[in-house]
C-alpha cells in the first residue's frame, strides 16, 4: 500500500519521481474501487482533511521544503490536489456506471425463454352450474334478476303466501337476524331461505308479461352433511303471461333438463305442495349416470329429484295486483332448483361439502 515518503531531495527530478509514484498508486487504487463502501474508503484515504494522503503531502513535502524549493513544490502539490480530486470523482462515476450496466445485463429480457405462466383461478363448479342453467333459460327469452340475500319476512314468506305462523314456514329452517323484535313482523330481516322472494321483487318491478330466472345464494339452519349445507344455491324461474298453462311449465322444464343433462334424460312430475304454487309439483329426472336402471347416485330408484315447481298461486298475484297482476286475467308458472345439486350431478361430486371447503386440490380440477 502506497505511503507518502518524507523528502530529503527537493530537486525537480526527485520531485517528478515522487509525483509519478503517487499518481500511479492513485490510478491503481481508483481502478480497484468497485462498490460504494470501497469508493468511500478510497476517498477518505486520499482526501480526508485529517491525515489523508493530500494532507500528508502538504505536511511532508510542502511544509518541509526549504525556502528556495517552495515554489516548485507548491505548484506540484496544487496539481496533485486537482489530479486526486478528479480521479476520485471519476472512480465514483465509473463505479456507479458499472453497477448500472451489471444490472442491465442481469435484467436483459431473453425473449426465447418460456414465459412465466401465472396460475389463473378456475370458475367454481357452482358458479359454472348457475351460469349453465341461466344460459339455457336465456336462450328461451328469459332475463336475469337478482335479489338481496338478507331479506325481509315479507318477501321471503308473507308475499309468497306463507301466512304468519303457518306451519309451512317450519320447512324452511330459517336463520333470523338478531335484534329485529321491535319491528313489525313483515319488516324483520332474515337470510333468505330460497330465491323465491325474487319472484315478488320482479313482479313489483315489471308489469306482465315477465320471464325471469334468478340465481343466487340461500341459507338454511341445516347441519352440514354429504347432501346438506347451511349455505347453498338456487335458480328461481318465473313466467307470467296470459294463458300460461301447466303444459308450458312441463315443456319448458323438460327442455331445460335435456339441455343440461343430455337429450336422453326424461322428466317426471308428481304432486307436491308449496304455499306459492297451486298445483305444485316436484320434478325428477331419469338418472343421468345409469340411464334409469338404478345405481348408487339415484339410490337404485332410477330417478333423481331436482326441483320444485307449480302454477303461481292467485294469492301471490294478489300481493302485486297493483302492477297489473290480476289473477283473473293472467297466469304463470314458477320453479326453483338447487344449483349445487346440478353441479354435483354434472361433475359427479358425491359430497356437497367439497363445494364450500375451498380446497384448491378439489377446485383446480375444474380449471
Ligand atoms: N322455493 C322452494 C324451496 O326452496 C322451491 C320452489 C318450489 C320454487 C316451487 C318455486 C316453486 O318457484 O314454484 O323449497
Amino acid at each position: 500500500m502506497y505511503q507518502v515518503p518524507k523528502l530529503t531531495d527537493f530537486s525537480p527530478a526527485a520531485l517528478d519521481k515522487a509525483v509519478t509514484e503517487l499518481t500511479s498508486a492513485l490510478e491503481q487504487e481508483c481502478a480497484k474501487a468497485c462498490s460504494e463502501p470501497e469508493w468511500k474508503a478510497l476517498r477518505d484515504r486520499w482526501m480526508a482533511r485529517k491525515n489523508g494522503i493530500l494532507t500528508q503531502v502538504n505536511d511532508l513535502w510542502l511544509k518541509a521544503a526549504p525556502a528556495e524549493a517552495k515554489r516548485e513544490v507548491g505548484r506540484r502539490v496544487n496539481e496533485l490536489r486537482a489530479h486526486v480530486e478528479n480521479d476520485v470523482v471519476a472512480a465514483q462515476e465509473r463505479m456507479a456506471g458499472r453497477s448500472g450496466s451489471d444490472r442491465l445485463a442481469a435484467e436483459r429480457v431473453d425473449i426465447t425463454l418460456p414465459g412465466i405462466t401465472r396460475p389463473i383461478g378456475a370458475r367454481h363448479p357452482v358458479l359454472q352450474a348457475l351460469d349453465d342453467v341461466v344460459k339455457v333459460f336465456k336462450s328461451m327469452g328469459y332475463s336475469v334478476e337478482e335479489g338481496p340475500e338478507v331479506e325481509t319476512d315479507y318477501y321471503n314468506f308473507e308475499a309468497l303466501n306463507f301466512p304468519p305462523n303457518h306451519p309451512a314456514r317450519d320447512t324452511q329452517d330459517t336463520i333470523f337476524l338478531a335484534g329485529q323484535d321491535k319491528k313489525p313482523a313483515r319488516d324483520r330481516l332474515l337470510l333468505r331461505t330460497h330465491t323465491s322472494p325474487v319472484q315478488i321483487r320482479s313482479m313489483q318491478k315489471y308489469p306482465p308479461p315477465v320471464r325471469v330466472v334468478c340465481p343466487g345464494k340461500v341459507h338454511r339452519h341445516d347441519t352440514p352433511d354429504a347432501s346438506h349445507s347451511p349455505l347453498f344455491h338456487q335458480v328461481e324461474g318465473l313466467a307470467v303471461d296470459t294463458n300460461i298453462t301447466f303444459c308450458d311449465l312441463k315443456g319448458t322444464l323438460d327442455h331445460a333438463m335435456k339441455a343440461l343433462f343430455g337429450s336422453s334424460v326424461k322428466t317426471r312430475f308428481y304432486p307436491s305442495f308449496f304455499p306459492f304454487t297451486e298445483p305444485s309439483a316436484d320434478v325428477q329426472i331419469s338418472c343421468p349416470f345409469c340411464g334409469g336402471k338404478g345405481c348408487r347416485t339415484c339410490k337404485q330408484s332410477g330417478w333423481i329429484e331436482l326441483l320444485g315447481c307449480g302454477m303461481v298461486d292467485p294469492n301471490v298475484f294478489d300481493f302485486v295486483r297493483d302492477n297489473g297482476y290480476d289473477p283473473g286475467k293472467i297466469s304463470g308458472f314458477a320453479f326453483g332448483m338447487g344449483a349445487d345439486r346440478v353441479a354435483m350431478l354434472r361433475y359427479g361430486i358425491d359430497d356437497i361439502q367439497l363445494l364450500f371447503q375451498g380446497d384448491v386440490r378439489f377446485l383446480e380440477q375444474f380449471a
